[in-house]
Parts: C-alpha cells; sequence; structure tokens
C-alpha cells in the first residue's frame, strides 16, 4: 500500500507523461511556439492543481481514465496564467521554478503567445473525444466551468484586480476577493472538474467538495503571500520580497505575518471539516488541505 506522498509522487509523473503527450513536438513548426510551450510547462511546478483532480476523482470513483484530461487541462490554464503573470507588463519577473521566466528564456512576443496556444489547449483536451473521454454532457459542464474559473469572473479578472492594487490599501473584503479570483477559482475548478464526471452526485456532497475547495484555494495564495516574506528562493524556485518591492497589497501586508499564518490554519481545519462530511475516501484531499498550508515551496 502506497503511502500518501507516494501515491501523489505517482501521479506527479502521471501528469508530466499526459501533458508531455498533448503539447505540441518542438520539431513541428512554429517550433519556437512549441518549444516555449514544453518549457514553460514540463519539467517544474507541484501540480497541486492536477493532484486536486486525481484526489477528488479518487474520492468520488471516477475512472482516472476520465481525470486525465480536466488534470492536464486545469494545470495549462495554470502554466498560462504564470507565463502571462511573470511579464514586464505584469509582475516583471525573471525566475519561475527555478530557471529563467519564459520571456527571459525566448522573448517577450514568444511568451504572450505560448500562452494564448497553452490556454487554447486546455479546452481543446476537455472537448477531445477518445474511448477515455468523459461522457459528452460532462465535457461540456467541464469546459464551461473551466471557462468560467478563468475568465473575467475568476484567474483573469483576479489578474486586473491584482494589476490596479498596486500601491493601494484595500479592505480585508478586496484583498480576499482578489485572492479567491486570481488563485482561487483555478483551485476550485479543480475540484469542480472532477466532480462533473462522477455520477449522481447529492447536492450536499457538491456543496462540501465546493467548500473544501473555497477554503483551500484562499488558503493556498495566503500561504504564496507568506512565502513571498519568508520562503527561500532556492527552494521556492522564484524571487522572494517581490510583493513588497512592487507595493502589492498581500495577506501579510495587511494584517501582519501571524494573523496572516493563523487565517491559512482556520481555512485548512475549515477545509478538514468539510471533508469529513464526504463518503469515500478523503485521505488524500486531506493530505493535499495540510500541504497547501504547511509548504515550504
Ligand atoms: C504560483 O502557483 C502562483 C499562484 C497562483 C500563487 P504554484 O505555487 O502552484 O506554482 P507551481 O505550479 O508549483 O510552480
Ligand atoms: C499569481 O499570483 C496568480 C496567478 C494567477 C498567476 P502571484 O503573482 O503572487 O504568483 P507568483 O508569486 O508570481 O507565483
Ligand atoms: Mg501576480
Ligand atoms: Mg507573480
Ligand atoms: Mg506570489
Amino acid at each position: 500500500m502506497l503511502s500518501v506522498a507516494q501515491r501523489a509522487q505517482q501521479l506527479q509523473d502521471r501528469i508530466e507523461s499526459v501533458l508531455a503527450a498533448a503539447l505540441p513536438s518542438q520539431d513541428r513548426m512554429p517550433e519556437r511556439l512549441h518549444a516555449a510551450q514544453r518549457y514553460s510547462v514540463l519539467g517544474g511546478g507541484k501540480r497541486l492543481r492536477p493532484l486536486l483532480v486525481y484526489a477528488t476523482g479518487e474520492c468520488l470513483a471516477v475512472p482516472l481514465a476520465n481525470l486525465d484530461a480536466p488534470a492536464a487541462a486545469v494545470e495549462l490554464i495554470h502554466a498560462y496564467s504564470l507565463v502571462h503573470d511573470d511579464l514586464p507588463a505584469m509582475d516583471d519577473d525573471d525566475l519561475r521554478r527555478g530557471r529563467p521566466t519564459t520571456h527571459r528564456a525566448f522573448d517577450e512576443a514568444t511568451a504572450i503567445l505560448a500562452g494564448d496556444a497553452l490556454q487554447v489547449l486546455a479546452f481543446e483536451l476537455l472537448a477531445a473525444d477518445s474511448p477515455q473521454a468523459a461522457a459528452p454532457a460532462a465535457r461540456l459542464k467541464m469546459i464551461q466551468i473551466l471557462t468560467e474559473a478563468s475568465g473575467t469572473s475568476g484567474m483573469a479578472g483576479g489578474q486586473a484586480l491584482d494589476l490596479a492594487a498596486v500601491g493601494r490599501t484595500l479592505t480585508l473584503a478586496e484583498l480576499e476577493t482578489m485572492h479567491r479570483l486570481k488563485t482561487g477559482a483555478l483551485i476550485r475548478a479543480s475540484v469542480l472538474l472532477p466532480a462533473t464526471c462522477a455520477p449522481q452526485l447529492s447536492g450536499a456532497i457538491l456543496e462540501n467538495l465546493d467548500g473544501y475547495a473555497r477554503d483551500v484555494g484562499l488558503a493556498f495564495q495566503i500561504q504564496d503571500d507568506i512565502l513571498d516574506v519568508e520562503g527561500e528562493v532556492t527552494r521556492l524556485g522564484k524571487q522572494t520580497g517581490a510583493d513588497a518591492a512592487r507595493a502589492k497589497p498581500t495577506y501579510p501586508s495587511l494584517i501582519g505575518l501571524e494573523q496572516a499564518k493563523v487565517l491559512a490554519r482556520e481555512l485548512k481545519d475549515r477545509a478538514l471539516n468539510r471533508l469529513a462530511a464526504l463518503p469515500g475516501d478523503t485521505g488524500f484531499l486531506a493530505w493535499l488541505a495540510s500541504y497547501v498550508v504547511d509548504r515550504q515551496v
């Protein structure tokens, strides 16, 4: 019997292969664009969102083969969001996942296009028919969930709020909304996508899963803010102190480091309580909720 950590490693390897197979070959033209797409996605990252897809699917007894497309799709959207987030017009960062950011390794125009192409590839994977694919109605619903989580009421909207907030002091409610949109929405989608593939899910189960996902999503960005203050560059693989340097409102800047940690732990506990009300094996989901808050990476 594998430990949860071993299971997570196994699924990280699985998603790496799924993504490597889904991304266009860099031998095909336009080679430079394809190379930039592969560079942006492969060989790094915690793969938290795919792990949430697999863990939720496991809890709801969804066949593993149905989960590869949503797991890859949400990671592709995430990877694209990082490529664009790092651009000079946004956070202007040089280091990501321990390597030069995509616009540094290639050039800005290629990074913009790589992001564009990764975004549509995500929806291509969700739409695709194959023997492993979920039923057509579930695929359509998944496309709807991921568009909402990626667009103006999700990640892109949150990134706009983030840019508009530079140099301003937000209220706690405004900061929470920004974090829930820019980061929470894709994490929430990572739980809702596999739930779509589960037959006959009751409203109560869905509500508890959704509550779990919302709390984990907010806790994740709070921990990201915390690590920007006290994380180690070599472990994180990205620059620290960047939020303060760019006058970005964050949980540590608004309520202080200690209170931010308290809040992240409260959200984790609330997420764990939600799991208690679910049927099935919730061990993996519980492990992920703790990982999100305890991580130093
Ligand atoms: C970083 O996300 C950006 C945020 C949304 C906070 P991750 O911390 O999940 O980045 P990777 O995928 O592990 O590199
Ligand atoms: C990123 O938030 C959220 C995204 C949608 C990419 P951050 O700007 O804080 O993420 P990092 O710290 O650069 O990874
Ligand atoms: Mg940012
Ligand atoms: Mg950033
Ligand atoms: Mg950050």
